[in-house]
């Protein structure tokens, strides 16, 4: 098969390294890619948003399948655009992306079928969330953009000041754009966070091994929020008895809820779980694989990941058995200094060997260029430093081992993770 993945992360690195295990994968393109992807995949210079262009690509490449990653061109109907061609897609189609790209969509989704979420309310006007706040009068509590703002559009308000200046930078100032015309106003809740990636063809739901993200950018959580500075898998707070919980109150009605809208979902769900004194609840979902969750979910994952995506594209998952190797991984990310505010780009990365790996573990590419045979840093997470090992503590040596082979000028990376709530 000839299979193009859109998309230009360490997750979709990920997912191509996983699918070149499969013996019925003859050739991969990635649109766009990056320095690293380059080294397994064959680069097209095309935009990941850029629908015309990518039906053309694969049609006249005769592209058997594929797999569109990344959100934005998911909820722009990217998977719609190739199955009107006629081509086969991995991923759902944007009346069901709908589940990331909307939280208002979402939480009153999660209200109808009774799907346990922290409780809110949705507003179009300032002026009522402002009174709203002042009128419920307790923090934190956390204001949420409606559409997609690059994982930073939720906001932890710590007095009723900072939510009501949050309320007005989202709604007035548009610091997310048309993404705040609406908010979500939630409760705050505490607790473990779980990620759980599953699969599921609309019809069946089979949950991947948990993982856990580290989101914040420095050691004990503390920092701004980022897209996730490293992960581990499985996730040391899901228990075989909340993972239980979970899908008979979460993953099995979600799925049930999109079909009975007529959304059914195709493709990879994030669950996005906090296991709250009260049960678990979801936080968010993501219409994809996450990012880094994805780099430590699959390594794990023993079926032909091929198989599986022709299975969810043809309504099949459930003669499928998704198998996994035992043991543990870890992913450290490295990041440029400063991100995720504002860093520089261009600068050499060392350490790495020609296929921009090191020995002892996998290197994910994120954000990288190569430029005359040379690894240059080009984005703000860099790389996904991943190992495997039998033990969660084996893992993180390793990952940790290799991490500090590699280097850049103004290299950042956690030195915690895998030890944090
Ligand atoms: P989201 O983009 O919805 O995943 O939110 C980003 C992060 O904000 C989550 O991973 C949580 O750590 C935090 N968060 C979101 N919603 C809540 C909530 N209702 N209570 C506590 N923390 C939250
Ligand atoms: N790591 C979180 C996400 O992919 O949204």
């Amino acid at each position: 098969m000839k299979i193009l993945m859109i998309g230009s992360g360490g997750r979709e690195h990920a997912l191509i390294k996983k699918l070149l295990e499969s013996d019925k994968c003859k050739k991969i393109y990635c649109a766009p890619g990056n320095g690293g992807i380059a080294k397994d995949a064959e680069i097209v210079n095309i935009g990941a948003m850029d629908k015309d262009n990518m039906v053309k690509f694969a049609k006249d490449n005769a592209i058997d399948l594929v797999f569109v990653a990344p959100d934005d061109p998911l909820a722009a109907g990217m998977v719609d655009a190739m199955e009107d061609a006629g081509i086969r897609a991995f991923g759902p189609n944007a009346n069901a992306a709908i589940i990331e790209a909307s939280k208002v969509f979402s939480k009153n989704l999660m209200k109808k079928y009774n799907i346990p979420t922290a409780r809110y309310e949705v507003f179009d006007d300032p002026r009522k969330a402002i009174e709203y706040v002042e009128k419920e009068n307790t923090v934190p509590v956390v204001v949420k953009a409606d559409g997609l703002a690059l994982g930073k559009g939720v906001i932890i308000a710590q007095t009723i000041d900072d939510a009501k200046a949050a309320i007005k930078s989202i709604m007035e100032d548009k610091q997310f754009g048309d993404s705040g015309n609406n908010i979500v106003i939630e409760e705050f809740l505490t607790g473990p966070e779980v990620s759980v990636l599953a699969f599921t063809d609309g019809n069946v739901v089979k949950p991947m091994v948990s993982s856990k993200d580290h989101k914040r950018a420095y050691d004990n959580d503390e920092g701004l929020n980022t897209g996730g500075m490293g992960t581990v898998s499985p996730n040391p707070y899901y228990t075989d008895e909340i993972a239980q919980e979970c899908y008979d109150t979460i993953f099995v009605p979600t799925i049930k809820a999109m079909k009975a809208e007529g959304r059914p979902f195709k493709g990879c769900l994030y669950f996005g779980l906090m296991i709250t004194p009260n049960g678990p609840k979801v936080i968010e979902y993501n219409a994809r694989f996450g990012d880094p969750e994805a780099q430590v979910v699959l390594p794990r994952l023993k079926t032909d990941l091929v198989d599986i995506c022709e299975a969810i594209i043809d309504e099949k998952l459930a003669d499928v058995d998704v198998e996994w190797y035992d043991g543990a991984t870890a992913c450290v990310v490295m990041a440029s200094g400063g991100y995720p505010l504002a860093y520089k780009k261009g600068i050499e990365i060392t350490g790495l060997d020609e296929k921009g790996g090191v020995d002892g573990a996998i290197v994910y590419h994120a954000g990288t260029k190569l430029e005359n045979g040379k690894f240059l840093t080009n984005g703000g997470r860099v790389l996904g430093v991943t190992a495997k090992a039998d033990t969660l503590d084996e893992a993180l040596d390793k990952a940790y081992d290799a991490v500090s082979k590699i280097n850049f000028e103004g290299a950042h990376f956690r030195k915690d993770i895998g030890r944090t709530k």
